[in-house]
């Protein structure tokens, strides 16, 4: 029979550690400024961890990406919600959610999520502030975002075209458009004009009119009215509340894999969704975070294009990706930098069935030598040979397993190897996708 192969490269998961299962003890001891952020290649699962642990937070805050997320996260009757810009933590009513400075913010895209949350009886009037330093995002963003795809055509970086990219770039080269300026509508046509013929004069495809500013400002000074209310200092609020000891969750989007310096540069996000992400991206001082939670799969999967040295072709693959619902919401597609305190491992139902799975301990080059680190050269990481440590599976259906002691020896030895080969204890271990499929350790 063939063999079935699932792998998890543990160069990818390079992080540092500090130590502390039952469900409540794992919930509360967690700091009063705590993260969730994705090792791999994002839709890792890590919305269904924020809204686990969102309602033992005050305030869930997005810091960095925008509606390039795709957090899939179930309400307590099992109704499915697909959130791209709203915190994970919108579901608890008691929750605060706020979107920070470093999140670029499409406001067409907000305002539907918002409908169609409050469509479903969730009410979102005061509890989401939209951060006033926050980005706009422009359709015209997510047009050039295509474009620009297009150009590099074989060498095309796979971004959601969603515009992120392209919105950071106005942001970093200074001319883009923040949400306070929607309450300085007299000067704002001057200012989407210019974005707008930077754009035309850069992109042949992109055809700029008169008409098209002149829509683009009307629908703008109906949003500027519509977002008044949610607009805040959320510099200033994060602060208040931290010195009034609310508890603060961080949700971060994509993963440290995709980080535009510690990933795998240029197929990576343009935002920073590592540990300091959080810092720049709400305003907040580096010592008063706490704990950090990695979100890291049973088994590596990328979305995107890029080198992947663990990348299984073939059946096996195609197993995993059919199992692991790999076609992440938003996408559709196939860490000492953080210093996480634990991880969450998740999917690890996906295995289930796999007769043997193959761990991937180390990198070496072409000729054998050790790589210590996980390599910023692209030609040497698509040459790299990987080292992989066999496991036996454990081929029983742990779906409906919630406590760790019942899971099988081997998917224990599975977990337990992975701990000692990152260093960093697992303390949740995701077994299905529904809010409850999660043991804690
Ligand atoms: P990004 O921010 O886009 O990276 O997404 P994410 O990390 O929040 O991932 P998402 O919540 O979209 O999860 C991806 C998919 O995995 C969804 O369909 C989830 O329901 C599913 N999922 C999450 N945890 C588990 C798990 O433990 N087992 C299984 N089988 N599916 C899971």
């Amino acid at each position: 029979k063939k063999r079935q192969n699932a792998i998890i490269c543990s160069a990818v998961i390079e992080q540092g550690v500090s130590e502390s299962g039952s469900r409540l003890s794992r919930i509360e001891s967690l700091s009063q400024v705590s993260g969730v952020l994705g090792c791999q290649w994002g839709d890792e699962g890590k919305g269904k961890l924020v809204d686990i642990l969102a309602k033992h937070f005050d305030i869930v805050a997005r810091c960095q990406g925008g509606a390039n997320a795709g957090h899939t996260i179930y309400n307590s009757e099992g109704k499915k919600f697909a959130l791209h810009l709203v915190p994970s933590g919108i579901l608890n009513e008691e929750t605060i959610c706020v979107i920070g400075n470093g999140v670029v913010v499409h406001l067409p895209g907000f305002f539907k999520e918002v409908d169609g949350l409050e469509s479903n009886g969730v009410s979102c009037n005061g509890r989401i502030l939209v951060s006033d330093r926050a980005h706009l995002l422009f359709d015209f963003h997510q047009v050039v975002d295509g474009l620009r795809e297009a150009e590099l055509a074989k060498s095309f970086i796979g971004t959601t075209r969603r515009g992120i990219g392209p919105c950071y770039s106005s942001k970093v080269i200074r001319n883009g458009i923040r949400v306070s300026d929607l309450r300085h509508m007299d000067t704002f046509p001057q200012k989407l004009d210019l974005l707008l013929s930077d754009a035309a004069s850069r992109f042949k495809g992109f055809n700029y009119s008169p008409d098209m500013l002149r829509e683009e400002v009307e629908k703008y000074k109906r949003f500027a009215e519509r977002l008044e209310p949610f607009i805040t200092d959320t510099v200033h609020f994060m602060n208040d509340a931290i010195s009034q000891k609310q508890k603060i969750l961080v949700e971060g989007g994509q993963a440290t894999m995709l980080d535009i310096d510690f990933g795998t540069y240029p197929f990576v996000t343009s935002s920073s969704p590592s540990a300091g992400g959080i810092c720049t991206g709400l305003g907040i001082a580096p010592r008063v975070i706490g704990d950090l939670v990695g979100v890291v799969k049973a088994y590596t999967t990328r979305v995107g294009s890029g080198p992947f040295p663990t990348e299984i072709l073939g059946k096996g693959g195609d197993l995993l990706r059919f199992a692991g619902q790999e076609f992440g919401t938003t996408t559709g597609r196939r860490v000492v930098i953080n210093g996480f305190s634990s991880l969450n491992l998740t999917k690890l139902d996906v295995l289930s069935d796999l007769q043997e799975i193959q761990l991937g301990v180390a990198y070496k080059q072409i000729d054998n030598t050790p790589i210590h680190s996980f390599p910023s050269d692209l030609r040497l990481l698509e040459q790299i040979k990987v080292e992989y440590e066999v496991m036996p599976g454990w081929q029983t259906d742990i779906s409906s397993i919630r406590e760790y002691s019942e899971l099988p020896k081997a998917a224990r030895n599975y977990v337990e190897r992975i701990e000692e080969l990152v260093g960093v204890p697992i303390h949740y271990i995701g077994i299905g996708p529904g809010r409850d499929a999660l043991i804690y350790k």
